[in-house]
């Protein structure tokens, strides 16, 4: 006997993407530039090593699941530093834990908030599509309805939530929001975001705001849910945002993240973790505290994505229905078939992309929003990036 709900999910993007490109060779002897996979190239900050290397002798203690008073305390100050809230907005000890890498976290998000049922109906967990696979697992294996609401141009690349019957939100447990989103790069707005927490608390769900691109932008710095969850008042009830350290300092194997929420979904969230989450080791705790309190690797981070996206709006720009995202480090790529681009690309130049049908869910009719795009990282240095966009235009 296996868990039957595992077949309710679609293949994850990646196996997809090996099967699609299973058999196909690209040309000999041409360089193979992967540019599929949204995990950060650039070097991270050699405080990184320092202080894992200083630590070491603590890998001999058991870690604390809610992380040490001085990384909670790191991120407190880093929320408030970087999203100009009140002093005592959030307290150190009751709205902060650190996650294993937000995916993670964000999984577990679900299984802490979505009840049996709710209004006597199946809950439903709202999410955008196309949306980061983890959303729709957690959804499933906490036993809820995912929804998917379009998330493209004609929506600005954000969901409508302002345009969801009343009967669908009254049996809402949770919803899932990425801002800066991946794939389309676009960042909510303030007043989008009171609304939206507005319905959390209106309707009586939990808001999840998945905020792990917030540190890699072109232009302003994207608002937070914490700032709409101040100037609406009520302290930080019914929300949930999560960022990581592994796109803001490009360390996405140290495995560090973390959760910030009202007390109340807080506790739900530490007493799930007893039984089945990951502290992470000491020496970990420590490096993500260091590293939560230093800038400029972050600034440096930042302006190496931004020449990327300089390098890609001059090989790309009018073409492919190209646009400046407000965050993250992805081209969103209208390119007429996906998967027949994404083929093309490896087959005849070497370029390994992602066709954006495999990161979003088809309707009913069949309609996926996701069909006619790729999605491309520019995660690596200038020179390969640059060499994989003029492959790429050529090509297309
Ligand atoms: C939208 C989104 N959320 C969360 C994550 C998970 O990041 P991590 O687990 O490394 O913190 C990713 C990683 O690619 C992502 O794209």
């Amino acid at each position: 006997m296996l868990n039957s709900n595992l077949a309710l999910l679609p293949d994850y993007p990646f196996d997809r993407l090996r099967r699609l490109l299973g058999g196909v060779e690209p040309p000999p002897g041409m360089a193979p530039l992967v540019l599929s996979l949204g995990e950060p190239q650039h070097p991270y900050p050699d405080l990184v090593r320092e202080v894992l290397a200083a630590s070491a002798h603590l890998y001999g203690k058991y870690p604390p699941l809610a992380g040490t008073p001085e990384l909670r305390e790191a991120i407190r100050d880093w929320l408030i530093r970087r999203y100009g809230l009140p002093a005592d907005f959030i307290d150190r000890d009751r709205h902060i834990c650190p996650v294993a890498g937000t995916k993670e976290g964000l999984f577990m998000a679900a299984l802490a908030a979505v009840p049996p049922a709710k209004a006597g109906l199946r809950p439903a967990v709202l999410m955008p599509n196309p949306f980061y696979q983890c959303y729709a697992g957690a959804a499933v294996a906490a036993g809820a309805e995912p929804l998917y609401l379009p998330a493209t141009r004609q929506t600005g690349f954000l969901p409508d939530f302002q345009a969801v019957p009343e009967a669908t939100l009254a049996r809402t447990a949770l919803v899932y929001l990425c801002s800066p989103a991946n794939p389309q790069g676009s960042a909510a707005s303030l007043d989008y975001l009171k609304d939206l927490l507005g319905l959390a608390r209106r309707f009586d769900f939990i808001l999840v705001i998945d905020e792990c691109y917030a540190e890699i932008y072109l232009g302003a710095a994207p608002v937070g849910a914490l700032q709409a969850a101040a100037a609406l008042g009520q302290g930080l009830d019914r929300l949930m945002v999560f960022h990581s350290l592994s796109k803001r300092s490009s360390v996405p194997g140290l495995r560090s993240g973390f959760a910030a929420s009202d007390e109340r979904l807080m506790k739900a969230f530490l007493r799930l973790r007893e039984y089945g989450g990951t502290a992470s080791p000491l020496p970990v705790y420590a490096a993500a505290t260091a590293l939560w309190r230093e800038e400029s690797h972050v600034e440096a981070n930042r302006s190496l994505y931004r020449q990327k996206f300089e390098l890609a709006e001059r090989a790309l720009s009018n073409r492919f229905g190209f646009y400046r995202p407000d965050g993250g480090f992805f081209l969103w790529l209208e390119v007429g078939d996906g998967e027949q681009a994404g083929k093309r690309l490896w087959q005849e130049a070497a370029v390994r992309v992602l066709p954006g049908a495999y990161l979003a869910q088809a309707n009913a009719e069949g309609d996926n929003p996701g069909q006619s795009y790729i999605r491309v990282a520019l995660v690596g240095d200038a020179a390969s990036t640059a060499e994989a966009l003029s492959r790429l235009g050529a090509v297309l």
